[in-house]
């Protein structure tokens, strides 16, 4: 269960712990040994397990795999000023719909500060690592993804500070396989390993916050304001996690492979079910979250949550 925001402590030691105040600039290792590492652990890029990638030589893998790491810094420096911090916001300026307390105004303040920093490291370590392993970063478009993201609000236009909250919400208490296995991963680089650790801590602090104020705003929404809510989430959660097949394609075509070949290799690394069984194991907290929350006792909510594919039977 997670607990009201008047009782949250996780920021309480903010001012001591978090990354922006406690962190020095991560940089690069000075030892040349370091950046002949991976870029990224090969068993959370499903493309680069695929048969026909394998058979490649090294220098192609290794370049797919930069690409790779390019493309999740770049959606996360986007990710978290344009979504994250655009919902966060509302709560800090006491602009979100809800009755808040200062306090949890200040946590939302924090957060900012937190999500603003994760962001400028993200470009930070890509543009370090860029320049000295020599491997260029392709072109990034966040505006597709985003794009998709607030499509789920066009037909409620008057609800649009509703669903950015609600993304938020999602974004933050979902548990990503990349914050979780890079840190521990020794054939990593160094600065990813430890950036990747800083901000998993942080969302750490994040995850409560974002737990106690949907408990909040489930409870302060009327029954017709629950019953959309009930129905968007599904679809926020699923497109929140969609992968990002149209990087992994160009980075396939910028590494010379014949259409067919990169065709095969994107629809089968992203299969229908493949995609849903990461998503429902990602989402797999955020979902209990609105169990227990009582979303799924909204008339239609557990089939609209069926059919998507985030509960199986
Ligand atoms: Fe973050
Ligand atoms: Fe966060």
């Amino acid at each position: 269960m997670s607990i009201p925001m008047s009782d949250l402590k996780a920021f309480d030691t903010w001012y001591e712990k978090s990354g922006v105040r406690v962190t020095l600039r991560r940089m690069l290792s000075e030892d040349d040994e370091d950046i002949l590492k991976d870029f990224f652990p090969r068993h959370l890029v499903p493309h680069l397990n695929h048969p026909l990638v394998r058979e490649q030589e090294e220098p192609l893998q290794r370049y797919l795999s930069a690409q790779h790491l390019y493309q999740w810094l770049n959606f996360t420096s986007h990710f978290e000023v344009a979504v994250v911090c655009r919902a966060t916001q509302q709560i800090a300026e006491d602009n979100c719909g809800l009755e808040i307390s200062n306090r949890a105004r200040m946590d939302a303040f924090k957060i900012l500060i937190d999500e603003g920093y994760h962001s400028l490291y993200s470009l930070d370590v890509a543009d370090q690592i860029e320049k000295r392993s020599g491997i260029k970063a392709l072109a990034y478009d966040f505006q597709h993804f985003l794009g998709n993201l607030d499509a789920i609000g066009d037909d409620y236009p008057q609800h649009k500070r509703l669903v950015q909250l609600l993304q938020v919400v999602v974004f933050e208490t979902l548990i990503t396989s990349i914050l979780a296995d890079i840190p521990a991963d020794k054939n990593v680089i160094s600065v990813i390993r430890e950036t990747v650790r800083d901000h998993a801590i942080d969302e750490g602090r994040h995850h409560a916050y974002f737990s106690a104020f949907f408990t909040q705003l489930w409870g302060q929404l009327d029954r017709t304001e629950r019953q959309l809510v009930a129905k968007l989430l599904p679809d926020v959660i699923v497109r929140s996690l969609q992968p990002a097949t149209k990087p992994a394609e160009a980075a396939l075509n910028q590494a010379g492979l014949k259409p067919e070949i990169r065709r095969s290799v994107i629809a089968e690394s992203y299969s229908r079910d493949a995609v849903l069984g990461s998503i429902r194991f990602a989402s797999a907290k955020t979902v209990a979250l609105f169990e227990q929350t009582g979303v799924l006792e909204m008339p239609g909510a557990r089939d609209g949550f069926f059919s998507a594919g985030l509960l199986v039977e």
